[in-house]
């Protein structure tokens, strides 16, 4: 039995990434919260013939707390997105107060929850939500996830492109790593299951790397004005929670990059911090999944120089990003 919850459910990203939940067999309830039109994509949802029981929450009458109740994994989605010629960093004002507010109904409801965070700025987003359960004393660094699946996808669909095949988008696995913004994304191409041509030119490979960090914006940019990525992000943020769901279903050996807590593995992120050379509290890495959640936190590995430049721009911006996170909690409480 798997109840999974949406918060921010009826957004752009909410009801596409309800519905691949609700077509995930592995998924037998559903619960969908946000400050409004839950109850019709609840009804419209609990129609599809698969096994989820779905249903819909507004604010008042606890109706977070209801939705939470019993919930195994919490996809966080609510929150503003992106207009042209912002940054996700913009976006903190507004989403770092729904966050928090939606962390401390998870803490006081659902503590051993699995909990996803989608909203922007992702960087800052999860460091919000790991000092909101230290306040309530219930965190557990191996549970909490930020989301950096879309870039991944991204890498995998750009790098398929380039080899000219798109059917091979689904196999090529390209670890993306750092954080989920701009030059805090490092895709690591030198580890790609499916290297790039031979001879593949210098500015060729900077334009990949360019696309893949700042993807979103193509997206933001195309919609002008109608907000960011929501079917990519759907799709991505349902594929990782399925990692999850396998993984706490018992199946061995998945791995996926996430923006986790380096306390989420001892040894892993001793290894990690050493090849970063300097401490950093969260950083999206690949991480072995298992029962409960984290279960390795894998290091980089072998990367080549340019990759090394790409991380070392990317370290103080995560700085940065999660000191802003840890101190609006301090600010708050
Ligand atoms: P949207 O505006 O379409 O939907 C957001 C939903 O959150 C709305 O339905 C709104 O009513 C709801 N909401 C607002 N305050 C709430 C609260 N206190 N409790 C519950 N629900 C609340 O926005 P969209 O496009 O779905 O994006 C959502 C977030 O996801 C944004 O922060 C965006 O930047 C982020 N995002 C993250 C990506 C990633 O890769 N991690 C990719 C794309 C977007």
């Amino acid at each position: 039995m798997v109840k999974a919850v949406v918060l921010g459910a009826a957004g752009g990203i909410g009801q596409p990434l309800a519905l691949l939940l609700k077509a995930n067999p592995l998924v037998t309830e559903l619960g969908l919260f946000d400050i409004v039109n839950t109850p019709g994509v609840a009804a419209d949802l609990s129609h599809i013939s698969t096994p989820a029981k779905v249903e819909g929450f507004l604010p008042p009458d606890d109706g977070l707390k209801k939705a939470l109740a019993g919930a195994d994994i919490v996809v966080i989605p609510a929150g503003v997105p992106r207009k042209p010629g912002m940054t996700r960093d913009d976006l903190f004002k507004i989403n770092a107060g729904i966050v928090k507010d939606l962390a401390a109904g998870i803490a006081t409801t659902a503590p051993k929850a699995f909990v996803l965070v989608i909203s922007n700025p992702v960087n800052s987003t999860v460091p919000i939500v790991a000092e909101v359960f230290k306040k309530f004393g219930v965190f557990d660094p191996k549970r909490l996830f930020g989301v950096t699946t879309l870039d991944v996808v991204r890498a995998s669909t750009f790098v398929a492109e380039i080899l000219g095949d798109l059917s091979l988008s689904k196999d090529v696995v390209v670890p993306v790593v750092g954080g989920h913004s701009g030059v805090t994304i490092v895709p690591l191409l030198s580890q790609s299951s499916h290297p790039l041509p031979a001879g593949f030119a210098k500015d060729s490979y900077d334009t990949l790397v360019n696309r893949i960090q700042f993807g979103g914006d193509e997206v933001v940019k195309a919609k002008s004005g109608a907000g960011s990525a929501t079917l990519s992000m759907a799709y991505a943020g349902a594929e990782f929670a399925a990692k999850i769901i396998r993984a706490v279903k018992g199946e061995k050996g998945i791995v996926a990059p996430s923006y986790v807590s380096v306390e989420a593995d001892a040894a892993g992120g001793a290894a990690l911090t050493k090849e970063l050379g300097q401490e950093l509290a969260f950083f999206s890495s690949n991480v072995e999944l298992g029962t409960d959640g984290v279960t390795k936190i894998i290091p980089l590995g072998k990367i080549t120089e340019a990759e090394q430049t790409l991380i070392t721009a990317a370290l103080p911006e995560l700085v940065k990003n999660i000191e802003t996170g840890v101190n609006f909690i301090a600010a708050a409480y």
